[in-house]
């Protein structure tokens, strides 16, 4: 194998989604966070769209992110399924992360190309993101749990409706990274045309 895919072999297994939870508190430096951003915007795109946008919460603003998101939870929740656990859940997910950085495909700048194909680009840019935070030693959680997919998460983010919110993924350090798991092997996800 060739030093290079040895490298990207690397980076690509050891990756893992590590809990929130689970990170310590440990600040990354926002050059360091821009330049994985930069990483991100070298995914593929069809037409040159580029259709990643990320909107950024800082040590300084990731809780008031976090409080208005377990607000938004509370506030658009049928009472009869609102849940104490999950409200405090979201209100305090990002303590011990550094930065929250939510991920959306903008749509409609080029309407032949269906949302599809910028959802499939931004999801693209994400893994670009997070391999790079892999090669950096930090830790990510990409989540779409709490509001995220609601039409609400849009209004409060000033997104237009047709845009795709593809989740939230939180970043920091960790100490506990667990083992990665596949529940089947690539051999049965394949089928050769021989
Ligand atoms: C689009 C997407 C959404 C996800 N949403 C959640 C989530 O809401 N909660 C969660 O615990 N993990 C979420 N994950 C992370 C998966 O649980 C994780 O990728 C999976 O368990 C495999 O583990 P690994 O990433 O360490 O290989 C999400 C992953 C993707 C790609």
């Amino acid at each position: 194998m060739s030093n290079k895919l040895e490298i990207l072999s690397e980076i690509i297994a050891n990756r893992r989604t590590t809990k929130p939870q689970l990170m310590n508190g440990k600040l990354i430096e926002e050059k360091t966070i821009l330049k994985l951003l930069e990483l991100a915007n070298w995914a593929p795109t069809h037409a040159n769209t580029e259709p990643w946008r990320f909107i950024v919460y800082t040590p300084e603003t990731k809780t008031k992110f976090c409080k208005a998101h377990a607000a938004l939870y509370k506030l658009h929740t049928d009472k009869d399924k609102f849940l104490l656990a999950t409200f405090q859940k979201l209100e305090q997910m990002g303590n011990l992360a550094s930065h929250i950085i939510i991920a959306y495909a903008k749509s409609g700048s080029n309407i032949k190309i269906p949302i599809v194909e910028e959802v499939a680009a931004t999801s693209a840019a994400i893994q670009n993101f997070i391999l790079a935070a892999e090669a950096l030693n930090i830790a990510t959680y990409w989540g779409t749990g709490g509001m995220i997919h609601q039409p609400v998460f849009k209004s409060f983010l000033n997104l237009n409706t047709d845009d795709v919110v593809l989740g939230t993924i939180y970043l920091g350090y960790t100490n506990e990274k667990k083992e990665g798991k596949r529940i089947t092997t690539i051999h049965e996800k394949i089928n050769w045309v021989r």
